[in-house]
């Protein structure tokens, strides 16, 4: 007899059909085509001789101990690495302030486990990071979001929508924001917009989650303090900070930390005790040695070095290949791993999505980036991994199918 298991599965997970990125991706398995559509570090950046050295010295140091079960919030050794290099950008926490996480992605797994029932609400930016849309999708919330702006989210918007959202009766359990070069879209948050922000955050009592992976990537202008700096300055604790290694080290460590007051942090390690336990110390191990022994500040100015000259050789063939009278338009971003283009309305990305494959070119739909409602006529572009060649030819190749698309 056939089970009728869609019956038996959850409320939470009986709707939920995959992550829609992770399916596009699946298509993608030609070489021949040139894909700006993850988000992949450039292996260009990778310490992998380091990784190696570091790797098999505390192999044949400690295996014993690399082998075995440890603590749940973490490694104390990468702990306190984490907090020396926090201090370097103004935050100052102590151990009962972080958890370590299996990467950004449990970071914000954790984080609306924690807060969010069904039908609570989270105000976003449209568009915002897919990855956390699913990741808070497995709560079953509502996803009230705001049009971002060239400056960052939209704050009155955000008022506006809290307040409307009181009058309903529906709890508002967070702010979900990636204030440095989002992604999608490569947009900073002005620091005004960061103050405001906070400040809507104190009126309404109502945390923000700073999503912060690109943050280190900054390529061009001064860097801006991070929310949860501002908030510390101000006596809060309104700021719950998402970070990862992926992007600073390499996302094969799955390792990442949150940060942010005592009590949200030791129900956040609570939480793991039920899903991973702890992370994988050998990796966790890696990231302290990052830390510690890798000299990351070179590595960063390294990877700033090697991106920026990728981003200015997009931007340069940008202009040359999509002129004005093409009605496509992008973002100029800072820093960061993405750009955002926009297409003429009418035109549906994820139709563009699989004529693009044909001309061997790929890049992700727009329509993913958003929690409700979604625009269609956006994609999003990665310009870290593919080659400097690869990346002109990527963008010939773009304009190509959207010229033939709007014959
Ligand atoms: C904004 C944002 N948050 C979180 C993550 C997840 O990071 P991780 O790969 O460490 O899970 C990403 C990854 O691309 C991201 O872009």
């Amino acid at each position: 007899m056939q089970q009728n298991w869609m019956s038996r599965f959850s409320d939470n997970i009986r709707d939920y059909d995959g992550y829609a990125i992770g399916k596009l991706f699946k298509l993608l398995n030609d070489p021949a085509t040139i894909s700006l559509a993850g988000g992949l570090p450039s292996p260009d950046t990778f310490l992998k001789d380091d990784l190696q050295r570091i790797s098999q010295r505390r192999l044949q140091e400690d295996a014993d101990t690399i082998m075995q079960y440890t603590d749940i919030s973490g490694e104390m050794d990468l702990i306190e690495a984490v907090i020396q290099f926090l201090k370097e950008d103004n935050i100052n926490i102590s151990k009962e302030n972080i958890v370590i996480t299996s990467s950004g992605q449990q970071g914000l797994d954790l984080t609306g486990r924690l807060f969010l029932n069904p039908a609570d609400a989270v105000i976003l930016d449209r568009p915002t990071f897919a990855g956390a849309i699913v990741a808070f999708q497995m709560q079953r919330p509502i996803f009230a979001g705001v049009e971002i702006e060239a400056d960052g989210s939209d704050i009155e918007g955000f008022d506006k929508k809290i307040a409307e959202l009181i009058r309903q009766n529906i709890p508002v359990k967070y702010i979900y924001v990636v204030p440095d070069f989002q992604n999608p879209t490569g947009i900073s948050m002005s620091l005004e917009k960061r103050e405001a922000l906070l400040d809507l955050s104190y009126e309404y009592d109502i945390p923000i989650v700073e999503d912060s992976p690109y943050r280190s990537l900054r390529y061009h202008g001064d860097n801006l303090p991070a929310i949860f700096e501002l908030d510390q300055n101000r006596k809060g604790d309104h700021v719950i900070g998402v970070y990862t290694f992926s992007k600073l080290f390499c996302p094969g460590m799955r390792v990442g930390f949150n940060i942010g007051p005592k009590a949200v942090i030791g129900k956040m390690a609570n939480i793991k005790q039920g899903n991973t336990l702890n992370s994988p110390k050998y990796n966790q191990d890696m990231c302290a040695a990052f830390l510690q022994e890798m000299d990351w500040k070179t590595h960063l100015e390294n990877c700033r070095s090697y991106y920026r000259e990728k981003l200015a050789i997009f931007l340069n063939t940008m202009q040359d290949y999509f002129p004005e009278e093409m009605g496509v338009s992008w973002t100029k971003p800072q820093g960061g791993l993405f750009l955002w283009a926009t297409v003429p309305e009418g035109i549906d990305t994820l139709e563009l999505f699989y004529e693009a494959i044909k001309f061997k070119v790929a890049f992700v739909p727009g329509e993913v980036f958003y929690g409700e409602n979604p625009a269609k006529n956006h994609m999003r572009i990665n310009f870290s991994y593919p080659s400097k060649d690869q990346l002109t030819e990527a963008i010939k190749r773009l304009a190509d199918c959207i010229k033939k698309y709007q014959i």
